[in-house]
């Protein structure tokens, strides 16, 4: 399977990517490495540097990497920071995550596996 990983260098993501890569898939990954680091990407994946904010650059991505599914790591995970920059966390967290959801209907991908924000950051915003 051709597998799109978001996220896929940082800490969960770049193990999901190993893997997966361990298992015999094909894997891209797209990460703006805001908080993963380059070197953590299994060099058998290929690499796509994210640039979520400018218009049409997830589409765009999936729309090259052409997978079968999309397992969506990328996200801020600071709890701390969450509580004194939310609207960082809604614009990153929700607002691209959407982008990413339109983007895999577009381009007709049927298996999504969508990982949650860590339970105390996403009831935290939830509450602001
Ligand atoms: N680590 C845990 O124990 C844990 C537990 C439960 C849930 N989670 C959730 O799993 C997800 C991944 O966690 P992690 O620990 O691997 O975090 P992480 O910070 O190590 O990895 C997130 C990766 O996403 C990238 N990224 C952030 N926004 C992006 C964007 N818009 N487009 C592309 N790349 C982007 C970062 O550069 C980073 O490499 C998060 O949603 C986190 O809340 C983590």
């Amino acid at each position: 399977m051709n597998v799109f990983v978001t996220g896929g260098a940082g800490y969960i993501g770049s193990i999901c990517t190993e893997e997966l890569l361990n298992a015999g898939h094909a894997v891209t990954v797209y990460d703006n490495l805001t908080e993963g680091h380059r070197s953590a990407v299994d060099p058998r994946a290929k690499f796509l540097l994210a640039k979520p904010e400018q218009e049409g650059d997830i589409l765009n991505a999936v729309k090259s990497a052409k997978p079968d599914a999309i397992m969506h790591f990328a996200a801020n995970a600071l709890v701390g920071e969450s509580m004194t920059n939310p609207k960082k966390y809604f614009h990153n967290n929700l607002v691209n995550a959407l982008k990413l959801a339109d983007a895999a209907v577009d381009c007709g991908v049927k298996k999504f596996v969508l990982v949650p924000p860590a339970p105390p950051t996403a009831r935290r915003i939830a509450c602001r």
